[in-house]
């Protein structure tokens, strides 16, 4: 038997699969918590955790025992038939997040691409706008996912060029204007606003404070649907079981992904009262893998984690340590730290020819391993089991790293 090298791994990638993505050179082959090891065997400390759908940690063996378990007893009858645990889960969300229902799906575009449904079905249904002409308020800088759709809503060239002819019905406004937003919610035609409470993929922006709750008013006061996209800030990844929580606001549909599976298994779902969710009547909507059995032990297993290892307490409290400490780093790389909970990004400024990728790929020779975002800025997600020593660890990763780039 031969064995292969990373060297040989990311060839082999890069021979037979799409090149849709860049990866850091690292080839990954074990996880555990807040670690992950490569290949050779070299151990690295996670601080993407990828893209925070490992908020529980890898492999937690909880999650993993819902999984096994229900792997080996019913995984999948397709939404034609019942199965027996899939109302449980629906119970389990709704009681949790406050909603009438919830409405299954796999990942995170296809419960963004729900909401869009649930809204424009809700605007000929209950609002009363003329057949096809529902518009949909979105930020620019959005991320919702990758599908034709989602990508006519983005204003990031990569995402949406060569893909036309694109969905019509989608207004773009900046993110974080308010101003702009009630001129757009005048419209009697606009149905929702759909909205990151922090746009993660674009970079971290965290909105002004006040943001979400004045938006969510200005929608109640023009009868439009305030729709949060939560699949990557949600569930204890900003210090706040929904990011939304930190504004005490709540969305009219709730659009998670990601950590509901905590790594184990693509779950995603959309959260709704009754007036909104019953517009879809049987047949008009779904998806074969949607609310499998699997999917929702799994789901309860990753959100019970959550709930009994404090991991919302810890994010905010470690958050605070790791965004005090980068803030104290001296480093003319650095141009801003920003983040909330454990939702962090640090802006790199290019200094004598070195990116924010040659920061990444330092760090990974130190031990850790994250990953710019937008070519400037390294996202720092660790997953929200990581103890305050392992914190102050990574931390010491990253302080010599920006220290090797000095001089
Ligand atoms: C806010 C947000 N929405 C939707 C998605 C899409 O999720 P998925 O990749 O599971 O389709 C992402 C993925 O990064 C995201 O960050």
């Amino acid at each position: 038997m031969t064995t292969l090298t990373s060297k040989d791994y990311m060839a082999k990638e890069d021979k037979f699969g799409a090149h849709n993505y860049h990866p850091l050179p690292v080839v990954l082959a074990k996880g555990e918590g807040v670690f992950v090891w490569d290949v050779e065997g070299k151990k690295y400390f996670d601080f993407l955790a990828a893209y925070s759908a490992v908020n529980q940690g890898h492999c937690h063996p909880k999650i993993v025992k819902a999984l096994t378990d229900q792997a080996q007893t019913l995984a999948l009858t397709s939404r034609a038939f019942y199965n027996n645990v899939l109302g449980d889960w629906e119970e389990y969300m709704t009681k949790l997040f406050g909603y009438d229902k919830m409405l299954p799906m796999n990942s995170g575009a296809e419960a963004d691409e729900t909401a869009l449904k649930l809204i424009r079905k809700w605007a000929y249904k209950v609002k009363g706008i003329p057949t096809n002409e529902a518009k949909i308020v979105v930020c620019d800088g959005n991320f919702h996912g990758r599908t034709i759709t989602i990508i006519s809503m983005s204003s990031d060239p990569d995402a949406y060029q060569h893909y036309g002819p694109y969905t019509p019905g989608f207004v773009n406004i900046p993110y974080n204007d308010l101003e702009r937003l009630e001129a757009e919610l005048k419209d009697p035609n606009v149905a929702g606003f759909l909205v990151e409470p922090i746009q993660a993929e674009a970079g971290v922006y965290v909105p002004e404070d006040g943001y979400l709750k004045k938006a969510s008013e200005l929608c109640k006061k023009y009868n439009v649907l305030f729709v949060a996209d939560e699949v990557q800030t949600g569930l204890a990844r900003t210090g706040k079981m929904l990011a939304c929580d930190h504004e005490g606001v709540r969305p009219d549909i709730l659009v998670l992904g990601k950590a509901v599976s905590g790594g184990l298994y693509p779950v995603s779902c959309v959260l709704a009262d009754n007036e909104i969710m019953l517009t879809i009547k049987p047949g008009e909507h779904g998806s074969t893998y949607g609310g499998n059995p699997m999917a929702a032990k799994v789901a309860m297993a990753a959100l019970d984690v959550l709930q009994d290892e404090k991991l919302v307490e810890n994010s905010e409290r470690l958050g605070k340590i790791f965004r005090a400490e980068m803030k104290a780093i001296k480093s003319e790389m650095i141009e801003i730290v920003r983040g909330k909970g454990l939702l962090n990004a640090i802006a790199i400024k290019p200094t004598n020819g070195k990116s924010a990728w040659d920061v990444c790929l330092a760090m990974k020779e130190n031990g850790l391993l994250a990953k710019p975002t937008h070519e400037h800025i390294i996202r720092f997600t660790p997953p929200l089991v990581i103890t305050e020593e392992q914190m102050m660890e990574a931390i010491e990763i990253i302080k010599k790293t920006f220290k090797e780039f000095e001089g």
